[in-house]
């Protein structure tokens, strides 16, 4: 069976040969079907680099990424999009919602024109049973932190994805609101056997998932 995600022998560098800043010093590891990780360590250690590679939203300066098994580095990026659409829900620690579209448009953003259609009451239906119901035409403007975050985890799962990533997406929150946030990503996981890969600086949190990936200076502790 092939891993959701799989590392191996992963750097990232950015900058010129004369500044470079060495982010992530040849890694590996795997995340299974079903698993839910969390990630862990200091500020700067790469945890959110970590994140936007599994995405495919940053290339690798070299290893290999595999997702269910299909390489991603080196993949042309609209196919690299397509394999995003497919798999990966992205919850953000600031929750990129789009300013002037209402919460229900900010579900169905990322989808192709059929797929809103074909999805409108999918959306619907997680929205409310996110507790928004009542919320679904209102901006981001109007609405609190906590249900923000909720119109985007609603985003990240609309498509029903494989992996799910959210990097500290409880970090604007208070605890009350984080908890729920929390509640309602591990319940979609073990639910739907999505693997979760979680980014959090919260120690009790890091120890509710069924491991735990330490960064510490670009290497896995
Ligand atoms: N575009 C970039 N150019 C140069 N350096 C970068 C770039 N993006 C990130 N870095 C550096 O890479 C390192 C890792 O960043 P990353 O955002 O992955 O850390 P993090 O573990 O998520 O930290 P935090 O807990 O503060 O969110 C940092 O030292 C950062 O300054
Ligand atoms: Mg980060």
């Amino acid at each position: 069976m092939n891993a959701a995600i799989q590392f191996n022998d992963v750097s990232l560098t950015y900058g010129p040969e004369t500044d470079l800043v060495k982010v992530l010093n040849s890694i590996s590891f795997s995340v299974n079907d079903d698993e839910i990780v969390s990630i862990v360590g200091p500020s700067g250690s790469g945890k959110t680099s970590i994140i936007m590679l599994a995405a495919g939203l940053e290339r690798a300066t070299q290893g290999s990424i595999k997702i269910h098994g299909q390489e991603i580095t080196g993949v042309k990026e609209n196919e690299l999009s397509d394999i995003r659409r497919k798999n990966i829900g992205i919850v953000f620690q600031s929750f990129y919602l789009i300013p002037n579209l209402t919460a229900l448009e900010n579900v169905l953003l990322s989808l192709e024109a059929n797929q809103k259609y074909n999805l409108d009451s999918e959306a619907k239906s997680l929205l409310d049973e996110f507790g928004l119901s009542h919320r679904i035409n209102h901006l981001p403007s109007e609405l609190s932190g906590g249900e923000q975050q909720r119109v985007a985890i609603a985003r990240a799962l609309i498509n029903r994805p494989k992996i799910i990533l959210a990097d500290e997406p409880t970090g604007n929150l208070d605890s009350a609101n984080s908890n729920t946030m929390i509640d309602l990503l591990f319940d979609y996981s073990r639910k739907s056997k999505t693997s979760l890969v979680l980014v959090t600086h919260n120690n009790p949190l890091a120890e509710r998932c069924d491991r735990i990936i330490e960064l510490k200076d670009g290497k896995i502790a």
